[in-house]
């Protein structure tokens, strides 16, 4: 090998692998972070799931029809501590956001929602930080959902430590609007959005009709096939 031969590389390129391991370093408690949020989701959607199992084997029938878990994007964290006005530090972001893991419960019923949502908060390592029922306190856009902020503990070689997560149960018509009124908000160049809009809560409250029509059909089932 040349005496001249550079190994360790110098000069930008050098700083930048450097500046690259720096950043690493810095980027550890936050991916941390993340990793934790994500351990949080996998204990919420075994419970989830446990439910299920249990519901499908005792009374032959299946309340929740998918479960869907998301870690929020850096992105979207960093732009919502901004709208916060919070500087985007780990203890900040920790404290301030409840969101940070997402579940979403998509049931067939709404009673079914109610019921899944009551065991699960039940459960004594769950605490229930906040409710928001937006099945009976529909938004003025129409949007229905039954949103849960819950206390849940991961289990860390260094001890026990409670994650916040936003579980949303919605049925299945309420999650189909919810996909259309999202793709509203991500369109700014919309011609009508008055009118949109105005449809768009027409279909919601036809949903929130439909759903109990359906639940009731089902539950005439129930009790005229004993
Ligand atoms: P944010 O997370 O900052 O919105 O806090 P918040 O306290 O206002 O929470 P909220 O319960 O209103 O909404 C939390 C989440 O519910 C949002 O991130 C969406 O996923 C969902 N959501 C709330 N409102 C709407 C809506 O009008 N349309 C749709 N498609 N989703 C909604
Ligand atoms: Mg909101």
């Amino acid at each position: 090998m040349a005496e001249n031969t550079q190994i360790v590389p110098s000069g930008d390129f050098g700083n930048m692998i450097g500046n690259t391991a720096e950043l690493l370093e810095s980027a550890k408690p936050f991916l941390e972070l993340m990793m934790q949020n994500e351990c949080a989701l996998r204990e919420l959607e075994t419970k989830l799931n446990v439910l299920n199992d249990e519901f499908s084997t005792v009374y032959n029938y299946n309340p929740i029809e998918s479960i869907k878990t998301r870690v929020k994007d850096p992105v979207s964290i960093v732009e919502k501590m901004n709208r916060k006005g919070i500087a985007p530090t780990i203890e900040n972001i920790e404290n301030s956001l409840n969101d940070i893991a997402g579940v979403r419960v998509i049931c067939s019923f709404p009673e079914d929602i109610y019921a899944i949502a009551d065991i699960l908060t039940m459960q004594d390592d769950i605490t229930l930080i906040k409710r928001k029922d937006y099945i009976a306190n529909p938004k003025p856009n129409g949007y229905r959902s039954l949103h849960l902020i819950v206390g849940i503990p991961i289990f860390l070689s260094t001890g026990k430590k409670i994650m916040k997560a936003e579980v949303q149960f919605r049925t299945i018509a309420m999650d189909f609007w919810a996909s259309l009124d999202h793709k509203l908000k991500y369109k700014h160049n919309v011609r009508n959005p008055a009118e949109i809009s105005a449809k768009l809560k027409a279909c919601a409250d036809a949903i929130y009709d439909l759903d109990y029509r359906m639940q009731d059909i089902r539950n005439q089932i129930e009790r005229e096939s004993r």
